[in-house]
């Protein structure tokens, strides 16, 4: 039986029925913006439709981990715009801004794979003109974890955000739990501006043997990508530590060291044992509290973290 087409009006979510199959959204071709003015104004056409805009913000490169932001996004709104833009500001002066991977054609033909509608891809004097000189500053959360080891950073990335939900204007917005700092961050910007963003937290992608999904993978040699596997090791082992009702914080933090300082390239930044939502040191291990851990292997700086169960 051919297929039933129902008529939307132009830009609304158009759905073909397909007879004894799952119901199906067919897309328009994925659009690529650069510039503020025009997305504000794409967003706008969206809303008027009617449409919820799901959006994943990302620095490209991406990996399974951002694919799957987009899906859970997907499933949440009508519209997905990703945005693609290594953030100058979030990177101190050692850090690795110019060295960061960058491939923006895979990242196109991924996101539309995906069934991305819009990449959102501005040039940084776009997001950050001469005379730019307002940022965005949440105090307490992010001064501890990474916050203490990258100072200005999360500044770099509060600011941003803000700019790209102004932007875009998301109904709602899907960011990763590897980034959890991060996450919580977010969360208490979005609560204390009252910004109408619903904030989704996705579960860490991992590759086969454990190692959290990240684009700075990509800087490790085969030895050290072997080192890496130690940071989920090491938070698995204190987990089993703590389900065996170990309970002090500074055993469970001692474990993960000492796994971690056992392999030849891994240097540990910190270890911290923490309450999910301020992000301060606990010294009783409880449940719903987040392990976290930076670690360098060799030059590259990964994190890793798990919620003890
Ligand atoms: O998580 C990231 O990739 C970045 O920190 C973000 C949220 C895209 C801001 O630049």
């Amino acid at each position: 039986m051919p297929a039933k087409k129902c008529d939307f009006p132009e830009g609304a979510l158009r759905i073909r029925f397909q007879p004894g199959t799952r119901n199906y959204r067919q897309r328009n071709p994925m659009k690529i913006i650069h510039s503020i003015r025009e997305m504000q104004a794409e967003a706008d056409r969206m809303r008027a439709n009617g449409l919820r805009i799901g959006f994943v913000p990302t620095m490209g490169f991406l990996h399974e981990g951002h694919l799957s932001l987009i899906r859970e996004a997907g499933r949440r709104a009508d519209r997905v715009v990703v945005s693609i833009f290594v953030n100058p500001t979030q990177f101190g002066p050692n850090e690795d801004f110019a060295a960061y991977p960058r491939d923006f054609e895979r990242d196109r033909k991924l996101s539309e794979a995906e069934g991305a509608d819009v990449i959102f891809s501005p040039a940084a004097e776009e997001m950050y003109p001469a005379g730019h000189c307002t940022h965005v500053d949440v105090d307490g959360l992010t001064e501890t974890l990474c916050g203490a080891s990258r100072p200005g950073h999360f500044r770099g990335v509060t600011t941003v955000v803000t700019k790209l939900f102004t932007a875009v204007k998301p109904h709602v917005a899907v960011f990763g739990q590897k980034d959890a700092q991060q996450a919580a961050v977010i969360r208490r910007m979005t609560a204390d501006l009252n910004l109408d963003v619903e904030i989704v937290v996705a579960p860490i992608v991992r590759e086969a043997d454990g190692l959290a999904m990240s684009s700075r993978n990509v800087y490790l040699s085969p030895s050290e990508r072997e080192d890496a596997t130690v940071l989920r090791q090491s938070l698995l082992a204190a987990e089993d530590l703590f389900r065996k009702g170990e309970r002090d914080a500074s055993v469970l933090i001692r474990s993960v060291r000492s796994m971690i300082s056992s392999k030849p390239s891994a240097r540990v930044d910190y270890v911290s044992l923490a309450d999910p939502g301020t992000l301060q040191p606990i010294d009783e291990a409880r449940s719903g509290a987040l392990l976290a851990v930076a670690v360098f292997i060799g030059k590259t700086r990964l994190i890793d973290n798990l919620i003890l169960p």
